[in-house]
């Protein structure tokens, strides 16, 4: 059992209490960073035994993660971390104290240290995150299903060694954590038996397929963190005993725009996954930038989302696999006219899988799974999953949503029933 996390209306009002002593965006770092500070102390990824017990312990835990290793330097950026530039004094201290107690609130579960509910409480404490950049967490088992459609046939294709991933809006990191573990694990199905890896190879192996960007230098550092103090915890280690040279590959960048983010090469990834942000773009500047350089998506009062298929396309390797969990706001839309007749038509498109219906929480947008491989059109199926009903009721546990769980099982039996076909194809040598 894990411990009930607090409402978005009680992260704000603890936002409020800070902000009135040290503005905004410090209040945000502190009462996160303070978060953070109670993860890594309860999971042993670093040397200070204590949980947080004042504002300079907060300052000493990150001190050491950002000295711990390379990936981390920026928890002492304070463009990324705005608590180096406000003291908190002592009664916010006691508010924020009280608010995360002893830290156990902060736990994903046992044996757990993925960091999921610590990308909750960022999405929560961050109206910024959440209004200008559209910061919405994509919860586990949408990132599984989206992964299952995309890096696992990509590395059934290319190899375990060999698969690269990347979510260019990975945001706090809730995908790439889950392809992290994919990729850690990976066995061929139907393969009783792969190469033998050590922990500390399979690890190795996974930082190295799995590849984030996203423009919030705070949510990028936290993608950063999670992946380490993941690895970290499943070799028994603290972060400053892993190897140095291992990197968690996740740049701030703006993903649409960014040329030189050496990350972000054009056709480098066997799979591009992503829940990309649905906004429009306030700033007409960045407005304008943007509809220069994706000129064939961009129509109208266009929102991100069409760009954004756009670059996951041109991040592909030929052939590349690609999923996206989008608003499926174009399907209705003018903007959306010149996507589907002239865009979309040229690539080979796989799935089309209506979510409008299941209950993603934080989601109010209408969403859809789009899933193609990034090369001309093959034969004539595109495999749909078609909404009939809407949730009947907020699901207690929205992973069990009666429409959530009809789209989970149609998709997985028609992937059972291919790979059935494939394997006696190749048994029998009919293609
Ligand atoms: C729907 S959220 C993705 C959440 C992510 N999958 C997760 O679970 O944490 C969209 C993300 O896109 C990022 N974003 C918005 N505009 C961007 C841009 N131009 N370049 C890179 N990232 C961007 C936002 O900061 C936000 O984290």
């Amino acid at each position: 059992m894990t411990t009930p996390f607090p409402s978005a209306r009680a992260h704000e009002r603890l936002i409020q209490r800070l902000a009135d002593s040290v503005g905004v965006p410090a209040a945000v770092s502190w009462a996160h960073a303070a978060a953070v500070a109670h993860h890594c102390v309860r999971h042993r990824l670093v040397s200070v035994p204590e949980p947080p017990n004042s504002p300079d312990s907060v300052r000493r835990v990150l001190t050491e993660l950002a000295s711990a290793h390379p990936s981390l330097a920026g928890f002492l950026d304070p463009r990324a971390v705005p608590l180096w530039t406000a003291p908190l004094p002592a009664d916010s201290w006691a508010a924020l104290h009280g608010f995360w107690g002893t830290g156990n609130l902060l736990d994903d579960g046992p044996h757990r240290v993925d960091g999921y509910r610590l990308g909750d409480a960022y999405q929560a404490l961050s109206a910024d995150a959440r209004k200008s950049r559209a910061l919405c967490q994509t919860p586990p088992w949408i990132a599984e299903l989206l992964l299952e459609l995309s890096l696992e046939p990509a590395t059934d294709e290319v190899g375990p060694q060999e698969v690269r991933m990347i979510d260019p809006a990975c945001g706090t990191g809730h995908i790439l954590l889950q392809a992290f573990h994919d990729a850690r694990v990976y066995r061929r199905r139907g393969r009783t038996s792969g190469p033998f890896l050590s922990r500390e190879a399979s690890i190795e192996r996974a930082l190295q397929t799995v590849t984030g960007a996203d423009l919030d230098p705070y949510a990028a550092l936290l993608a950063r963190y999670r992946l380490l103090a993941t690895s970290a915890s499943i070799l028994h280690v603290r972060v400053d005993q892993l190897p140095r040279t291992w990197t968690a590959q996740v740049a701030c960048a703006n993903s649409l725009l960014d040329r030189n983010e050496p990350l972000l090469g054009r056709g480098r990834y066997h799979a591009v996954v992503s829940n990309p942000p649905y906004i429009t773009v306030a700033d007409a500047q960045q407005r304008d930038l943007i509809r220069k350089a994706y000129p064939r998506v961009a129509a109208g009062k266009f929102p991100l989302a069409l760009p954004f298929c756009e670059l996951m396309f041109s991040l592909a390797t030929p052939g590349g696999h690609v999923a996206q969990l989008t608003s499926n706001s174009f399907m209705k839309r003018e903007f959306g006219r010149k996507f589907i007749e002239q865009f979309l038509p040229e690539f080979d498109m796989r799935w089309v899988i209506d979510t409008s219906g299941a209950y993603i929480p934080g989601h109010g947008t209408p969403t859809v799974i789009l899933v193609h491989r990034v090369r001309p059109p093959q034969g004539d199926t595109v495999i749909t999953v078609r909404g009939v009903n809407g949730e009947p009721s907020i699901p207690e546990d929205p992973a069990r949503g009666k429409v959530w769980t009809a789209i989970a099982e149609a998709v997985r039996s028609r992937l059972a029933e291919d790979r059935l076909k494939d394997a006696l194809s190749s048994m029998t040598g009919i293609a």
